[in-house]
């Protein structure tokens, strides 16, 4: 695996294996890499001739007061992990690079980004499509493999990809979890072993909604309350949001079908959190027997 520091000499170099013919399949991330992120880029390795992974913890996408000097960061770690899942181009720009003095452009997605994490953190989005569509312009890929967990961004994305006829085909990936269920994320290392264990109720929530769904249930306002008794269990979880939504416009439904997926984010302690699950799809991933409840869903763990 090779890094590559320079803006420059990626975008050259993109450009001369796309004239030898070459695929590239691309995962964008902001590092400190996990499970998901591995098998991102698994799946990328096996679609591609050439496997290129970026590593930028984007500034704009972080608001006032967000976390981003907390953020996590370990280039060798993650330059050690990426060479092992079988990446051949490492990029990893600088802040001067991606935004010069001058830099004046920005992308915005409209309404899908109003809602859910858009309404809590305004200018997010607008932060995540901007670097995605200069990263697709520097790396130049075929394919770009993103993360289930972050449903909106996601949807955005993908929304993003076809107002602008960008050439990139946008492949979406299961959510990958941790033992007990949380689902993996970068900032998970920010909780203590306490909060760890209150995290669960994020699945435990998503179980709670999926069970009743799966005995019949389809009020939202119904599903909605039991998954946020499950959370109020724990003294140490806010909730930010808790919605169920059709999975393409991402409005709230008020009647659950096979569309519909149930999206949260609740800060544990300092750490903000998100999970989501589609209510009609039993999912293997999740070890539901943590939570006796009778379940009709099957239990991996
Ligand atoms: O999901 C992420 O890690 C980031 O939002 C992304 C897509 C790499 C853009 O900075």
């Amino acid at each position: 695996m090779e890094t590559i520091h320079s803006l420059k000499e990626m975008q050259v170099r993109a450009l001369a294996l796309k004239k030898q013919g070459k695929t590239i399949a691309f995962v964008p991330t902001m590092g400190y890499l996990h499970e998901g992120h591995l098998s991102l880029l698994r799946e990328g390795r096996k679609r591609g001739d050439v496997l290129v992974l970026s590593i930028f913890v984007n500034p704009t996408q972080f608001g006032p007061g967000e976390d981003l000097d907390a953020y996590p960061r370990d280039l060798d770690r993650d330059s050690a992990l990426a060479s092992e899942a079988g990446t051949d181009l490492l990029f990893f720009p600088t802040s001067e690079q991606i935004y010069p003095a001058g830099y004046a452009t920005s992308v915005d997605v409209e309404g899908l980004t109003d809602t859910l994490c858009g309404a809590s953190r305004p200018g997010h989005f607008r932060g995540v499509t901007t670097v995605v569509a200069k990263l697709f312009g520097i790396v130049q890929p075929d394919l770009a493999l993103f993360g289930s967990k972050d449903f909106q961004q996601l949807a955005v994305i993908r929304r993003m990809t076809e107002d602008l006829n960008l050439p990139v085909e946008i492949v979406g990936m299961p959510i990958v979890r941790e033992e007990g269920g949380l689902a993996m994320s970068s900032r998970n290392v920010n909780l203590s072993a306490a909060e760890r264990s209150q995290a669960l109720c994020l699945v435990g929530a998503i179980a709670q909604a999926s069970n009743a769904y799966g005995e019949g249930e389809r009020r939202a306002e119904v599903l909605i309350a039991l998954a946020r008794q499950r959370i109020e269990q724990e003294p140490d979880a806010r909730i930010d949001y808790l919605q169920i939504c059709n999975d393409s416009t991402l409005a709230d439904v008020e009647l659950a079908d096979n569309q519909s997926v149930m999206l949260l984010s609740v800060r544990v302690g300092k750490t903000r959190l998100i999970d989501n699950h589609y209510l009609s799809r039993p999912q293997r991933d999740i070890p539901f027997c943590r939570f006796k409840i009778n379940t009709w869903l099957s239990c991996s763990g």
